[in-house]
């Protein structure tokens, strides 16, 4: 079941929603070469709390960390540690907010320092997507529309679209109905006013194909290639979406 939100929830998703996006920025600014993967953690962990929030991930499902970070191969859902943050990294950060029983989830990717420019391009093309993907929202287009959308601007960036991860719903919890996948579907649902989901492209310089790591969270390319990852929370309208997780 897809769930429609009242005015009073979107408010409280509108809050969680500007704090994740300004624990992005927060974590953004501290995003430089030397820095351990577990301190941008701690800065988001402490961050979010400070602005009576708390951090969706921890313990969700198990997971040991407050935010995740993926590194170059790495797709998604790698675990912060003592791993240095090193010149021309593809990092994504991703991170869930939680205000009054209400989530938001998104992501980003940044390169730091220099980076070849197939690298860049992909970072790029990846934001783009995410971009095309969110044109295809307004009440009553198909939510298969979105994932049509980023498919084609991938396959015309001759990107790799990982399909075994994807969007969702978003609300009382991080993860709802329905699914919003990065490539065509059959499924003929439509989106409603009302409704909140999270549309996130995972894009791979090669393969689409990933595997999972040993510590049973890090998704990394398969062709050890650079992926990178956008995301935004966004609110269905009339005639559009409004971004919760943006400025
Ligand atoms: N942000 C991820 C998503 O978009 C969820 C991370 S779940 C965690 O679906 F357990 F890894 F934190
Ligand atoms: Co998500």
């Amino acid at each position: 079941m897809i769930s429609i939100k009242s005015d009073r929830e979107i408010e409280l998703m509108k809050i969680a929603g500007k704090v994740n996006y300004l624990t992005h920025l927060e974590v953004a600014k501290h995003l430089k070469v030397g820095i351990t993967t577990k301190e941008l953690n701690d800065i988001a962990h402490k961050f979010i709390l400070q602005n009576d929030c708390k951090p969706s991930f921890l313990g969700y499902e198990g997971y040991p960390a407050s935010i995740c970070i993926s590194i170059n191969d790495e797709v998604v859902h790698g675990i912060p540690g003592r791993r240095k943050i090193k010149n021309g990294d593809v990092v994504s950060i991703d991170i869930g907010v939680e205000y009054k029983g209400y989530h938001s989830d998104s992501a980003n990717t940044y390169i730091v320092g220099t980076a070849p420019k197939e690298v860049k391009d992909l970072v790029e093309n990846t934001k783009k997507s995410l971009y095309e993907g969110l044109s295809a929202i307004k009440s009553g287009a198909k939510i298969s529309d979105i994932g049509s959308k980023i498919e084609s601007f991938a396959n015309k960036c001759n990107l790799g679209v990982v399909r075994e991860l994807v969007g969702h719903g978003v609300g009382t919890s991080v993860h709802e109905d329905p699914d919003v996948p990065n490539y065509y579907t059959k499924d003929s649902r439509v989106l409603k006013e009302g409704m909140v989901i999270a549309v996130e492209p995972m894009l791979n310089l090669g393969t689409r194909h990933i595997y999972m790591e040993e510590d049973e969270w890090t998704i990394k390319t398969e062709d050890g290639l650079p992926s990178a990852h956008f995301e935004h929370t966004v609110l269905v309208t009339k005639d559009g979406y409004v971004i919760l997780t943006g400025e």
